[in-house]
């Protein structure tokens, strides 16, 4: 596994790790030992880093996490990034939503709040839920703080709010069919020396190459409204598909793991979180730290990948 800075922190943390929002309705693992035998697997293969949120499955998510590093015995090696939503943004419920978290995780800090996105419905004032946020670092409750879904002009607000801390990292949608971040996002990060945890970074399972326009999958869960697996999307991204498992042979990898691959190599300061379901997916998906993409196949898949718009008006 190779690691790589949270940002200003000085920690290293594992640069394919895990997001845990699998283990709620919303995907499915509601099984904790299953749950559990992931996170097993994911500390094996030398992952030290896990996502989750109190909104993934109402809290589900932090209490398997929690519960699971404590039975392995692993709780000290790993460390845990959890997010409050926009929704709790108002002082009053940063603090009961963080003491809420610190309980269902079983743990005394919090090694990486963030705010899941801005409170864009209720009005909250940046500064009143930044300074709540920062008062929990100073009375020892929450280590860091990183944002998740902000556009440039509000991180810059919101570390304005700061007095004795900043921020260490972004978290964005970021794989090879949404790039989006990487007009604005992704060159304030690395300028800012910020880390960016990248969402979704297989297009939830998309660029796996267990699907494509002849094999759609009929979903039930999260994606069955997801824009990218809509069937005019989906013919678009036959062409990167095929490069990747085309890509899959040459390197004796799999799609998964070119596709992660790529996201590695186009900025160090990236760290992929994506989800798994079963022990094999997290193995695989942590064996796309150990090899190198040639410069040629990179810009291969840049030049296909940009060739691609998909669109999210499906309806
Ligand atoms: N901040 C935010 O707003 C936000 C939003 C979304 C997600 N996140 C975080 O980011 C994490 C990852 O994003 P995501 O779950 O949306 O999408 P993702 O990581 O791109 O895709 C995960 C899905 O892909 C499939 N998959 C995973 N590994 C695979 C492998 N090796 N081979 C084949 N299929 C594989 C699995 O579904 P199937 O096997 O069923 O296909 C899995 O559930 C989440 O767990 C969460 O922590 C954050």
């Amino acid at each position: 596994m190779e690691y790589r800075e949270l940002g200003w922190t000085g920690l290293k943390v594992s640069a394919v790790s895990l997001g845990a929002w699998q283990f709620s309705e919303s995907w499915g693992v509601l099984d904790y030992n299953l749950a559990k035998s992931i996170i097993e697997k994911a500390v094996n293969v030398g992952i030290n880093f896990i996502d989750t949120a109190a909104v993934y499955g109402r809290g589900k998510s932090e209490e398997f996490v929690g519960r699971a590093l404590k039975e392995l015995g692993v709780k000290d090696k790993v460390l845990i990034a959890t997010k409050l939503p926009g929704d709790f943004m108002n002082e009053y419920d940063v603090f009961k939503g963080t003491e809420r978290s610190l309980k269902r995780l079983g743990v005394d800090i919090i090694d990486l709040m963030q705010v899941h996105w801005p409170p864009i419905w209720h009005n909250f004032p940046t500064c009143e839920y930044m300074r709540a946020l920062e008062r929990l670092v100073i009375m020892g409750k929450i280590r860091y703080i990183g944002l998740s879904d902000f556009p440039v002009e509000l991180i810059e607000s919101a570390r304005q709010c700061l007095s004795v801390t900043d921020i260490v990292s972004i978290q964005i949608r970021y794989n090879l069919v949404e790039r989006y971040a990487e007009k604005e996002l992704i060159p304030y990060a690395e300028r800012e020396g910020l880390a960016i945890l990248a969402w979704s970074p297989i297009a939830k399972g998309a660029l796996s190459g267990k699907y494509d326009s002849k094999n759609l999958p009929q979903f039930t869960d999260v994606r069955a409204n997801d824009a990218v697996f809509h069937p005019e999307n989906m013919a678009k991204l036959d062409v990167l598909i095929n490069k990747l498992r085309e890509l899959s042979q040459k390197y004796n990898k799999t799609p998964t793991q070119i596709a992660l691959r790529w996201l590695l190599q186009y900025t160090p300061n990236v760290i992929p979180i994506p989800g798994a379901k079963s022990p094999q997916q997290v193995e695989e998906n942590a064996g796309a730290a150990d090899f190198i993409l040639s410069l040629e196949d990179f810009l291969e898949l840049d030049r296909i990948s940009r060739s691609i718009r998909i669109s999210y008006v499906t309806w």
